[in-house]
């Protein structure tokens, strides 16, 4: 049934060919469960002003994941199923690295996330991630002992 479930959700991104960043969807893999990190950077203002960011899901609704605002997370806006799992990682801003981090993946985030770009004195750059998730008895049951076999 999960396996099932997984190939539903690897095939259902592609019905949807709304824009042309598709063709330059990144895919990530990630499983049920764990973290993923969903790549994006862009070169900050030159205005030196604060950035305003948002990631979104194709699909959803309302569609955003993380919405970044004047160096302000903006919780308000953001889908209840992402609730306390996106953030962006606070180290990394200062150099454009606004890589979503997602934690406790679900079967269901499966899709294509697009990072916005939204400050005015640049082009509206989108990047668009595809990310896959998987899960199996195999990785259940072998994946999570750390090999220990170095000596
Ligand atoms: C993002 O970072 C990668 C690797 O450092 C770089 O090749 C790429 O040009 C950067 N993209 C932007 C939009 O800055
Ligand atoms: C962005 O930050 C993450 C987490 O620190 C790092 O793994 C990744 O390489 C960074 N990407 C770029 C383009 O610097």
């Amino acid at each position: 049934m999960y396996y099932r479930l997984f190939l539903l959700a690897a095939v259902l991104p592609s019905c949807f060919g709304e824009s042309s960043v598709d063709d330059a969807a990144e895919m990530v893999l990630a499983f049920a469960g764990g973290a993923v990190l969903l790549p994006c950077n862009f070169s900050l203002p030159a205005s030196g002003d604060f950035p305003t960011l948002e990631w979104s899901k194709q699909g959803l609704h309302p569609n955003v994941v993380f919405l970044y605002r004047d160096a302000c997370e903006v919780h308000e806006e953001k889908h209840p199923a992402f609730w306390y799992r996106t953030s962006l990682i606070a180290k990394e801003l200062k150099n454009g690295n606004f890589s979503l981090r997602i934690a406790n993946v679900r079967l269901s985030d499966a899709g294509t996330y697009r990072c916005k770009r939204l400050w005015s004195d640049g082009p509206r750059d989108v990047t668009a991630v595809e990310l896959v998730v998987g899960t199996s008895s195999h990785v259940y049951s072998s994946g999570d002992e750390k090999p220990s076999s170095e000596k």
